[in-house]
């Protein structure tokens, strides 16, 4: 198995549609021993949805954006089991004011929350779990593709390309330890979160056309394996990476 023996710490499970769901399950069918996070009032309902995983795991407290949560669970981490094998940030939330066409008339305090929550969290939980990694261990994040400009994405598409320039910088920090930072850029799956943004449904109409593989936006597992896989040891040279699930969307002119 992939994962065995390995430990790992998956954020972002809401439901089971989230993309952290479908990697949790896989982690665990792989093998690895997991905790998921979760906070505020989505703790009990993270508590719930983990029941249904094959073996369920513990879900400890972490909003992103309180040092003193990253603090603690670090602090839980190491006296449970000393060590942490890998981390899944999958993390991403931008407010209304954010998204859905508002871009010129966004204010500065919501750039702020989608850039804080969404990309500067990667390091905030890269820099509190990298004293309890080994060399070998593994960051992996879920970025949705920055390199254009998305209809309707606005403040959460900067956030991403914030993301990736984060993922990048981490990769070279983090490292000469021996961590490696890695992005997995997936195509549209239909989660919470990608309901929340104004026009998702235009990126799911025009993916399956033109993605050569084909696409279906309710299927998080090609992104979960991907994940896994850069979670295992199978990629032990790649950092600062960013691999492509998106059935070939990307490298597509129309
Ligand atoms: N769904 C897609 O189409 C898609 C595509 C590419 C990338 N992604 C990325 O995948 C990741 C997971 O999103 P998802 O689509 O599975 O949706 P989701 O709604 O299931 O997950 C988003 C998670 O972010 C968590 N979160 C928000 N604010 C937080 C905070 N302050 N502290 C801790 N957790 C917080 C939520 O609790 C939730 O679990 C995100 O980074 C998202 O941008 C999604």
């Amino acid at each position: 198995m992939l994962l065995e023996g390995r430990r790992l710490v998956i954020t972002g499970v809401l439901n089971d549609d989230s993309i952290a769901y479908s990697v949790a399950r896989l982690a665990q069918q792989e093998g690895a021993e997991i905790v998921l996070t979760s906070f505020g009032r989505i703790l009990s309902i993270t508590r719930r949805v983990a029941r249904r995983l094959p073996s369920p795991p513990d879900v400890l407290e972490l909003d992103v954006s309180d040092p003193a949560h990253h603090e603690a669970l670090a602090t839980e981490l190491a006296g449970r089991w000393g060590h942490v094998d890998g981390v899944l940030h999958a993390i991403g939330f931008a407010p209304a004011a954010a998204l859905g066409g508002n871009f010129l008339a966004t204010e500065w305090s919501d750039v702020a929350t989608a850039v804080q929550v969404s990309a500067y969290s990667l390091k905030s939980l890269a820099v509190s779990l990298a004293p309890l990694m080994a060399p070998g261990s593994s960051v992996v994040g879920l970025d949705f593709d920055a390199a254009v400009a998305w209809p309707g994405y606005d403040w959460m598409g900067v956030a991403k390309a914030a993301l990736e320039s984060c993922a990048r910088y981490l990769a070279r920090d983090l490292g000469p330890q021996g961590i490696r930072v890695n992005l997995v850029a997936a195509g549209p799956i239909r989660t919470t979160a990608a309901k929340s943004i104004p026009g998702f449904n235009l990126f799911e109409d025009v993916w399956d056309g033109r993605a050569p593989l084909g696409w279906d936006v309710r299927n998080a597992e090609p992104v979960a394996k991907a994940c896994v896989a850069l979670l295992s040891d199978l990629f032990p040279a790649t950092t600062g990476e960013i691999i492509h699930v998106d059935g070939g969307f990307h490298a597509m002119g129309a």
